[in-house]
C-alpha cells in the first residue's frame, strides 16, 4: 500500500463511527494521523485506538486541513452540512449517508461491484445503503453470468440501521417487557423489542418506503443497469446488528442451482452457508462481527422455471457500512485514486 494518509472520522462515537476505528485498527491502514470528529455533546471525550485513547473534537470547517480522507457516517444533514469545507479542504470524503448518493457527479460504490467507478470521483464517493450493499455483493455475480430481469427482496432490518440509540432502545425495551411492562419508543416510531414494523423511513408518492427506493435506485445505479427491475418490502425486525434478506430472482433462462452455488462459493465478499441436513443457514447472531455476506438456502423457485431463490445476513454496520468504506480508502490508496 502507498504512503501513510491523514484520515478523519465524522461521527467517530456512533455504531458506524466506533466499527470505522475497529477496522482501521485491524485492517492496518497506512495511517499518518487519524482524527476523531462528533458533534459538541462529544467534544472533550476520548475513544480508544490500539490501545492509546484519541480526543474526540466537535467538527469545524478548520478540522480538515491536511487530512486526505474522511469517512463520514454522522447523517445525511451532517455530511450536507460539512461536504464543501472537507472537499475545499483537498480531502476525499467517503460518505455513509444518502446525502450524494444518487448525485450523477457522485460514484457509488461497491468494490466487489463496480470500483473503476471510484476512480471518477470529484472529491465524494458514497457508500450505498447497507441493504443495497449487502443485496448486491451477493446477486451481482450472478447477474454477471446472466442478467438479473427481476429481483423480489423482503429484508429482515436490525436496530443498527437507526444508529446507537436504536440498539440501547431495543435492549431497554426488552428489559421492560420481561418486567411485565409497556415499553415506550422514542429513537425508533414505535417499540420493536418483540415486534417488527414496516421500515421507518417516510413513504414516498407510490407508496413505497425510502429504504425500498433506495434499494431499486442504488442497485440500479452500482449495477449500470438502469433497466433492472427491483422490487423491496423493507422490515425491522428485533435484531440488534446483522440484517437478513430474501430474494427471489428471475432470468430469461434457467439458472441451474448448481452453477448459482458454484458462483457464490466463489464469489469476493460472499461466504456460502448452507447444510440442507441440519436446516442450517445463514443468520444474524452468525453474520455478527463478520466481513463476508452470508448466502444460503439457493433454491430453484418452484413458481418459474426461471426463477431462483435465496436467502442472506451480513452485519449491517461492518459491510453494510464502516467496512465497505474502509474498503474504498484502501482502494483509493491502492490505485493512487486520492486525487481525481
Ligand atoms: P454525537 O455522539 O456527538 O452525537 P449513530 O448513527 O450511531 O446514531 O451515530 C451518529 C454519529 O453522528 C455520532 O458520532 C454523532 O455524534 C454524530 N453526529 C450527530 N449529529 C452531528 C452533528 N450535527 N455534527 C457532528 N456529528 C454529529
Amino acid at each position: 500500500m502507498s504512503r501513510p494518509v491523514q484520515v478523519a472520522i465524522l461521527g467517530a462515537t456512533g455504531a458506524v463511527g466506533t466499527e470505522l476505528l475497529d477496522l482501521l485498527a485491524s485492517r492496518q491502514f497506512p495511517l499518518s494521523h487519524l482524527k476523531l470528529l462528533a458533534s459538541p455533546r462529544s467534544a472533550g471525550t476520548t475513544l480508544t485506538f490500539k490501545g492509546e485513547a484519541l480526543p474526540v473534537e466537535a467538527v469545524t470547517a478548520s478540522a480538515f486541513q491536511g487530512v486526505d480522507i474522511v469517512l463520514a457516517s454522522a447523517g445525511g444533514s451532517t455530511s450536507k452540512q460539512w461536504a464543501k469545507a472537507i472537499t475545499e479542504a483537498g480531502a476525499v470524503m467517503i460518505d455513509n449517508s444518502s446525502a450524494f448518493r444518487m448525485e450523477p457527479t457522485v460514484p457509488l460504490v461497491v468494490p466487489e461491484i463496480n470500483p473503476q467507478a471510484a476512480a471518477q470521483h470529484q472529491g465524494i464517493i458514497a457508500n450505498p445503503n447497507c441493504t443495497t450493499i449487502l443485496l448486491g455483493v451477493a446477486v451481482y455475480p450472478l447477474h454477471q453470468r446472466q442478467p438479473i430481469r427481476r429481483l423480489v427482496v423482503s429484508t429482515y432490518q436490525s436496530a443498527s440501521g437507526a444508529g446507537a440509540r436504536a440498539i440501547a432502545e431495543v435492549k431497554q425495551q426488552s428489559q421492560v417487557i420481561l418486567a411485565g411492562q409497556t415499553p415506550t419508543a422514542e429513537v425508533l416510531p414505535y417499540p420493536l423489542a418483540f415486534n417488527l414494523f414496516p421500515h421507518n423511513s417516510p413513504i414516498t408518492e407510490n407508496h413505497y418506503c425510502e429504504e425500498e427506493m433506495k434499494m431499486v435506485h442504488e442497485t440500479r445505479k452500482i449495477f449500470g443497469d438502469s433497466d433492472l427491475r427491483l422490487t423491496a418490502t423493507c422490515v425491522r425486525v428485533p435484531v440488534l446488528r446483522a440484517h437478513s434478506e430474501a430474494v427471489n430472482l428471475e432470468f430469461d433462462q434457467p439458472f441451474a442451482v448448481e452453477t448459482a452455488r458454484e458462483i457464490l462459493a466463489q464469489a469476493p465478499g460472499v461466504k456460502l452457508v448452507e447444510d440442507w441436513q441440519a436446516n442450517y443457514f445463514p443468520m444474524p447472531l452468525d453474520a455478527t462481527g463478520q466481513d463476508e455476506v452470508l448466502v444460503g438456502r439457493i433454491r430453484q423457485d418452484i413458481s418459474h422455471a426461471c426463477g431462483l431463490e435465496l436467502w442472506l445476513c451480513g452485519d449491517q454496520i461492518r459491510k453494510g457500512a464502516a467496512l465497505n468504506a474502509v474498503q474504498i480508502a484502501e482502494l483509493l490508496l491502492e490505485k493512487d485514486w486520492l486525487r481525481p
